[in-house]
């Protein structure tokens, strides 16, 4: 399988935990676990949307009582092209491989979909984020100053990233 390599990383940690398509009833559990993530959220609706539209992919990773989702990653393909729209892990749960163990998967789901090339948009401060991406080999690939709005009202600039999938 292609992502082996991550895939193996994950493993060396205790039993992974389970990943799994999102359905549009996860929409509320993953709007909270976003609204807690950035500064703005989404509605639970504007979610339910976006996880049926027929363009997007998306993975929820279950939590150790395995029912309620630790995080999710969603993401829009069209033709060979694929974009993350969003990933975030709930804020108790990061810093435990859950985040890597997400992004593997959900970079197998995109694959399986045809996509043959990922692009994503992180905040050049978030240091978390710019290290899962990196850690999986996304090279920046250019920058928009001011592109985001913070919510004390400042700006943040846009690092846009992208990888091949093979
Ligand atoms: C980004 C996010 C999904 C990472 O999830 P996580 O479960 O904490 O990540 P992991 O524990 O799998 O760690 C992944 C990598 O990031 C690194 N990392 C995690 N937290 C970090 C931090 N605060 N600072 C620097 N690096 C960090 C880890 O060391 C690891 O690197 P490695 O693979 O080289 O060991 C999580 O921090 C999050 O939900 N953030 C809020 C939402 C967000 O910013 N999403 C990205 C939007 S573009």
């Amino acid at each position: 399988m292609i992502f082996d390599r991550w895939l193996s990383r994950a493993s060396s940690s205790p039993p992974a935990a389970a990943v799994r398509p999102l359905a549009p009833a996860d929409a509320t559990t993953v709007a909270a676990i976003h609204a807690a993530s950035f500064a703005r959220g989404w509605e639970a609706g504007e979610f339910e949307r976006l996880i049926a539209a027929g363009n997007s992919v998306g993975d929820g990773i279950l939590a150790p009582d395995g029912r309620t989702l630790d995080g999710f990653a969603l993401s829009r393909v069209a033709a060979d092209e694929a974009e993350i729209l969003t990933i975030a892990v709930a804020k108790a749960r990061r810093g435990r491989g859950l985040g890597r163990r997400l992004l593997a998967h959900h970079l197998g789901s995109l694959a399986a979909r045809g996509a043959r090339r990922v692009f994503l948009e992180v905040e050049a401060e978030n240091a978390a984020a710019l290290a899962l991406y990196r850690g999986f080999g996304f090279e920046e690939i250019g920058r928009r100053q001011g592109y985001y709005r913070k919510a004390d009202g400042s700006t943040a600039t846009a690092i846009v990233m992208a990888r091949d999938l093979l």
